[in-house]
């Protein structure tokens, strides 16, 4: 079949060297891509944030399956067009995507279905917001309800803090996205994300992962995207997630279709977990990046059985078959990544690495130029490895970032180290 993949990170590489595996697949088309990706599929620049562009490009180019990568698509409604136009999607509609883009819908939601999350409420003007903060005291968290590229949560360890960020968020620091917040209760524990397929009804979960979201070694500096992840995350036991699916993410589900807005695609739970039991941080409608690649890596060609078996609705008919293994991914960041960093620095011994079912560098910002592959993103590599333990597959992404030799680049040395 013909299939086509939206996005341009290192989480469509992996979803697109996953999907190239399997024997299903004729022909491969990454929109936009990029030169990694473009080192296994075709890629096409077409405006994808534009659901009449996709579906075109669609017809045009005889897709038979369409996989939406990242959120953004998904919020414009995406998927819907694609759906309307009779082609078969993975990602959710838009009106189900409001579990990543609107804070204050999923907490509605988890309400409306006892899902165990922290406490909240919502303001659209900065005095009451103010106020309750007063009341309810530091550590709290501030966050603007829509979608903020990962920058609207403000965890906030002081009452100036928190109350600084209502200024911040209300005052239009995050445009659209700011016009209301949402205040939560601080949760301590340790986090972990749990991946969930769902047609709609039934659910099938493909993995759990945890990520490193601080820019400095032992969890320090700034937050970013992610700048590392492994899979299976040792802290989401068989008992947690077991109550996790329980008590959150099939009530969710549920809810979803009492709703008349089923929710079919990948949930991304990021849970929190404290004394053996997980609640609710918040839902994402896409696979996390770079948390995609350590998946696709333990998953390998049955990825694109289980997202069609998605889109079809035949979930209650599909199962994973678990390798015993673990996978870890180091992200190799431009110098200044979170801050301003510089773009179009060269990156040399990437041809030399091995590239097989255990060892993948994917590219998460990069382009080509006359042969050469040039930086040109924040996160520019995702250099990944599966082992027997966690341990090895750590040792062996390592091994991989020595032989990168870039100038301009940095990665975190610790990756895994909460687990190991
Ligand atoms: P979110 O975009 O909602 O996942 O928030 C980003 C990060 O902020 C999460 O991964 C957590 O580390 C942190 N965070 C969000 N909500 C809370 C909360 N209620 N309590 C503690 N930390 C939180
Ligand atoms: N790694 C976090 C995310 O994808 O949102």
């Amino acid at each position: 079949m013909n299939i086509l993949i939206l996005g341009s990170g290192g989480r469509e590489h992996a979803l697109a060297w996953a999907v190239k595996q399997n024997p299903k697949t004729d022909r491969l088309i990454v929109a936009p891509g990029n030169a990694g990706i473009a080192m296994l599929a075709e890629c096409a620049d077409i405006d994808i944030l534009d659901g009449g562009t996709v579906v075109t490009f669609c017809e045009e180019n005889a897709i038979d399956f369409v996989i939406i990568g990242p959120e953004a698509p998904l919020a414009a409604g995406v998927a819907d067009a694609c759906r309307l136009a009779g082609l078969l999607t993975f990602g959710p509609s838009a009106a189900s995507a409001r579990l990543e883009a609107s804070k204050a819908f999923t907490k509605e939601v988890c309400d409306a279905c006892a899902a165990p999350t922290a406490a909240w409420a919502r303001f659209s003007d900065p005095a009451p917001a103010k106020d309750y903060i007063r009341r309810v005291g530091a550590p709290i968290v501030v966050k603007a309800d829509g979608l903020a590229a990962g920058k609207g949560v403000i965890v906030a360890m002081t009452e100036t803090e928190a109350l600084a960020a209502i200024d911040d968020i209300l005052g239009g620091a995050f445009g659209a996205a700011g016009a209301e917040v949402v205040i939560e209760e601080f949760m301590d524990g340790e986090e972990a994300s749990l991946f969930i397929l769902t047609d709609g009804i039934h659910a099938l979960t493909v993995g759990t992962a945890q990520d490193h979201k601080r820019v400095g070694d032992g969890d320090t500096g700034p937050n970013t995207g992610g700048m590392g992840a492994y899979s299976p995350a040792p802290v989401l036991t068989p008992a947690i997630e077991a109550q996790a699916m329980a008590e959150i993410v099939l009530p969710t589900i549920a809810e979803m279709a009492r709703r008349g807005t089923p929710y079919s695609g990948v949930l991304y739970a990021g849970l929190m977990i404290k004394d053996g039991r997980a609640r609710l941080v918040e839902y994402n409608a896409r696979f996390g990046d770079p948390e995609t690649q350590v998946l696709m890596m333990r998953l390998g060609a049955q990825a694109l059985d289980l997202m069609l078996a998605t889109a079809e609705g035949r979930l209650d008919k599909a199962q994973v078959n678990w390798a015993d293994d673990h996978a870890l991914t180091v992200v190799m960041a431009a110098n200044g990544y979170p801050g301003p960093y510089a773009k179009g620095s060269q990156i040399r011994g990437l041809a030399e690495l091995p590239e097989d079912s255990r060892h993948m560098v994917f590219h998460a910002g990069t382009a080509a130029r006359e042969g050469a592959i040039l930086a040109s993103g924040g996160r520019v590599l995702n250099v990944t490895a599966r082992g027997a333990t966690l341990g090895e597959a750590r040792d062996a992404a390592y091994a991989m970032v020595e032989q990168i030799d870039w100038q301009d680049g940095f990665c975190r040395r610790d990756i895994g180290w909460r687990a190991l």
